[in-house]
């Protein structure tokens, strides 16, 4: 007996992968978030085609979640579906990269996909799933979750889940051999060497990569923290009360991560030029990098500083602290493809100066979660999804495809971002009896300083789950800090706006 289903994708979309990541959302507010795994498996010495008949031609395109039952996949098929939560039930840890095997139940991270069985008698939510439609128009339905009340669901995101961490090893900048400040010689791609004792929890991994000034280094650091956590060998994933307790120790949590470069203030970092020649091209790729590395920052910090955090007695699931490791993984990604980026263009991260504004954001809502996942993730974060389309389209017009090609996929996980951000201010709010517009208007109003500017990118906003009556004619109250405004007085005009959420190319 199997509920509704939704259309999740065509059948040709599934062949990329074996495994996908789906992300679920209701339509209903505040919004409950669901994320689950699509394995799509081969029957033995097949390879992956798609199904050239069916039992039943109907076609549902049009419609976004049914009732009705699509017809199965016919036996003439070659390729087998399954569907199950994401997290394992008795780990709490992540099955995206586990290993799963169907019939071969040998060890205790082992569940049968078919019945959400495993060797040790758990169980988890396995969801049916089912191909409909035939040849090319063949489309992949999935059973949606069952939970209280009568809810609409709708398909946030989908993608496969990677096998490798996708993105170059970072540069070394001690590799090359610099002349005034500008590279003379083609760098070497030198990975940071990691420490030889590595944390053993994702607590302890994030209290190190803040305290890591080398953005090398952090990127190393953050990706061999999400390695260990993907391949279960983390002691925790969600810490203990007494492992926060442990691992703050004596020194708490640093109220800002160390640079090695000195910072400036917002609106003292110089004038980019205009019409996207190279050397202001360089300037913006080169405070996106500085953004993107605060990033790396804040996704850990958000892990390390509400660690204990609480709602109505209930701490924050094993999923919040999975979501945010994979934000991180995402920054130091988007940090690596552009400090090689400014390698090829002859120049380097920290060739410039830079400033630390979205720090200062953290710092002002580091008393809150609301605030902070409000004001980091959906301004901040949220202004970045606006204003990257704008810069792509300058990047095109001067024929930098590299940088364009990069700033494609830095967009499509900031979508994500924001998504995550969405869901656990839901989270919160639903915990909470609050309404999430509401709240997060109230947020902004007292944590956010002028006016929620546009062009807003109503589009991908929508797809993170902002929907216009969250932002539109919002102004923020917050008073800046004196040294703040100071800066802002001198420092050059019209770039005191909201310059330190995202730098433009103009
Ligand atoms: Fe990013
Ligand atoms: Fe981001």
């Amino acid at each position: 007996m199997t509920g509704k289903h939704i259309e999740v994708c065509s059948l040709q979309d599934t062949l990329s992968h074996t495994r996908y990541f789906l992300n679920l959302r209701t339509k209903s507010t505040p919004a409950i978030y669901r994320r689950l795994l699509l394995f799509r498996i081969n029957k033995p010495s097949a390879s992956p085609q798609v199904p050239q008949e069916s039992s039943n031609g109907s076609s549902h395109h049009e419609q976004a979640e049914s009732s009705s039952s699509p017809s199965p996949i016919s036996d003439a098929s070659l390729t087998e579906f399954y569907c199950m939560e994401e997290t394992c039930p008795h780990l709490g840890a992540p099955l995206s990269h586990a290993e799963l095997e169907i019939d071969d139940i040998e060890n205790t991270r082992t569940i049968d996909l078919r019945g959400g069985t495993s060797a040790t008698g758990l169980s988890t939510c396995t969801y049916n799933v089912r191909v409909e439609g035939t040849g090319s128009d063949a489309t992949v339905w999935v059973e949606t979750p069952s939970i209280e009340g009568d809810h609409a669901w709708e398909v946030v995101e989908f993608r496969g889940v990677s096998e490798e961490f996708a993105d170059p090893p970072p540069l070394s900048l001690q590799s090359l051999e610099l002349h005034d400040g500008q590279p003379t010689s083609a760098p070497s791609q030198t990975q940071a060497e990691l420490p030889g004792e590595l944390p053993k929890t994702l607590l302890e991994f994030a209290h190190l990569i803040l305290a890591t000034s080398d953005p090398i280094l952090k990127c190393a650091l953050t990706r061999e923290a999400v390695t260990r956590m993907r391949a279960g060998k983390l002691r925790s994933i969600r810490p203990s009360l007494a492992e926060v307790k442990r691992v703050r120790g004596d020194v708490g949590l640093l109220d800002e991560p160390p640079r090695e470069q000195v910072a400036v203030p917002p609106g003292r970092t110089g004038k980019r030029g205009k019409g996207g020649s190279e050397k202001s091209r360089i300037l913006m790729l080169h405070a996106l990098a500085n953004i993107e590395q605060y990033a790396i920052d804040l996704a850990w910090d958000i892990i390390a500083r509400f660690a204990e955090f609480e709602v109505e007695g209930e701490r924050l699931p094993v999923d919040f602290f999975l979501d945010w490791a994979k934000v991180a993984e995402d920054e130091a990604k988007h940090y690596s493809l552009l400090s090689k980026r400014l390698v090829e263009m002859g120049s380097y991260f920290g060739a410039h100066t830079v400033h630390a504004g979205l720090w200062e954001s953290a710092s002002d809502t580091a008393d809150s979660l609301l605030s902070r996942i409000a004001i980091i993730h959906l301004v901040a974060e949220a202004r970045g999804v606006d204003m990257n389309p704008l810069t792509m389209a300058k990047l095109r017009a001067a024929d930098d495809a590299e940088s364009t090609r990069i700033l494609e996929i830095i967009h499509a996980d900031e979508i994500t971002h924001v998504t995550t951000g969405h869901r656990w201010f839901s989270w919160i709010c639903n915990k909470r009896g609050l309404d999430p517009v509401q709240q997060f208007r109230l947020e902004v109003s007292n944590n956010f300083h002028g006016d929620l500017k546009g062009p807003f990118n109503v589009e991908d906003r929508a797809k993170a789950g902002l929907t216009p009556d969250f932002y539109t004619d919002l102004r923020g109250h917050h008073q800046r800090r004196e040294d703040r405004q100071a800066a802002y007085a001198h420092g050059g005009g019209k770039s005191g706006g909201d310059e330190h959420l995202h730098p433009r190319l103009t």
